[in-house]
């Protein structure tokens, strides 16, 4: 017999195609195979140092598998160590991380399962290592930058939203002979880009990994126009830079722990591509329609079973564990494993060769 007899989930960091299966899965197999109640934390740690508890039963997941977001709600801005919030009417920072677990205590749950990204993942273990509050984590974003997974669910329905745009594109590009660029989300990795990039037949891939010229892409566009493929289209991911450049911030963060937000990566390689070329070029920024929508099959089966493994975990008493994806098959690994260690696109891997032997340019020295 399981020692876990009350659990919360969580859902921390941005918002991604899946969380709802996880959390219905979670909600489901605690019940059915192990007779646990559930509590529901909303608004990520922010419930936590709040008090923000919701019991869930099979009533409040029904329909929820197929919607994206979370109906739990998410913050990643909240971190219980450094919190951010109004006090007396004036903004403050303090360490809550004791608010946040004597909740935990008082609503006597015996573990956690704390569902998203690198930041939010290491809070929970750091929660663990303080106070004894056991938790097994669920890896999630868009970005499928984690190196302990294959793949993080919510990355195929990021990439085919990505694709869908691209595809569309591609009628106002040949009808008006124009460049069109394509500025896609995933942070420091090339992930989202290099796969919609290929499967929407891009003519150029500029991604974080392989910074580039802008003069090899003018180049190109100059190269397809000889041709007579009087229109381009370039696939830009946000974090994409220059060689000798940083990558384009839109706006740094209030809090020190959080990451700038970037944006204007694809607009500062069109005003260049104007200039170099001549041509008209215009810019499209997918944004957060790529952390929206449906998820695919793919995302609710990898996400769903995800949330049975979780819970699994937390029966077997193996805390401080993280859900993964290895080949076909569903395991776990610790969270010291898991953090920390981003997985990003290899410049000379086989996804760029392919894309490469494709006729993609990424714009690099020749080495790169
Ligand atoms: O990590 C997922 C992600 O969508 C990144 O691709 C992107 O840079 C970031 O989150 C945007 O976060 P926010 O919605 O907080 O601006």
């Amino acid at each position: 017999m399981s020692q876990v007899k009350r659990i919360g989930v969580l859902t921390g960091g941005g918002d991604c195609p899946g969380l709802n299966a996880v959390i219905r899965a979670v909600v489901k197999t605690a019940i059915k195979n192990y007779g646990m109640a559930v509590f529901g934390i909303e608004d990520g740690y922010e419930g936590l140092v709040f008090d923000r508890f919701v019991p869930l039963g099979y009533e409040q997941v029904h329909g929820i598998l197929t919607k994206g977001g979370t109906m739990l709600g998410s913050s990643n801005r909240a971190n219980p160590f450094k919190m951010t919030y109004l006090k007396n009417q004036e903004k403050v920072t303090e360490d809550l991380s004791q608010q946040a677990c004597k909740n935990f205590n008082n609503h006597k749950l015996d573990a956690l399962v704390v569902i998203g990204g690198d930041g939010t993942l290491k809070i929970g273990k750091d929660l663990q290592d303080k106070c004894g509050m056991k938790m097994v984590g669920v890896p999630k974003t868009i970005d499928n930058d984690l190196s302990a997974t294959d793949v993080t669910f919510g990355f195929e329905t990021a990439v085919i939203t990505a694709t869908e745009a691209i595809d569309k594109l591609h009628t106002t590009a040949e009808s008006h002979h124009r460049v069109m660029l394509v500025e896609v989300m995933g942070r420091d990795a090339g992930w989202i880009a290099l796969y919609s990039g290929i499967s929407g037949g891009a003519d150029a891939i500029l991604i974080p990994e392989i910074p580039y010229y802008i003069d090899k892409l003018a180049a190109k566009i100059e190269r397809r126009e000889q041709y007579g493929m009087k229109f381009s289209i370039v696939v830009v991911a946000e974090g994409a830079k220059p060689v000798g450049g940083e990558m384009s911030v839109m706006k740094q963060c209030d809090q020190a722990w959080s990451l700038p937000r970037l944006g204007g990566a694809a607009q500062r390689v069109a005003d260049e591509v104007e200039k170099l070329t001549g041509k008209e070029t215009r810019v499209t920024v997918l944004g957060h329609i790529q952390r929206g929508g449906i998820p695919t099959p793919f995302d609710r089966n990898l996400a769903s079973r995800f949330g049975v493994e979780a819970v699994n975990l937390l029966g077997k008493g193996e805390f401080g564990k993280m859900v993964c994806l290895r080949g076909r098959d569903i395991k776990s690994v610790r969270i010291e494993e898991a953090i920390g260690r981003q997985k990003l696109v290899d410049p000379k891997g086989e996804m760029v060769m392919a894309a490469r032997a494709l006729g993609i340019d990424f714009c690099s020295a020749p080495e790169a």
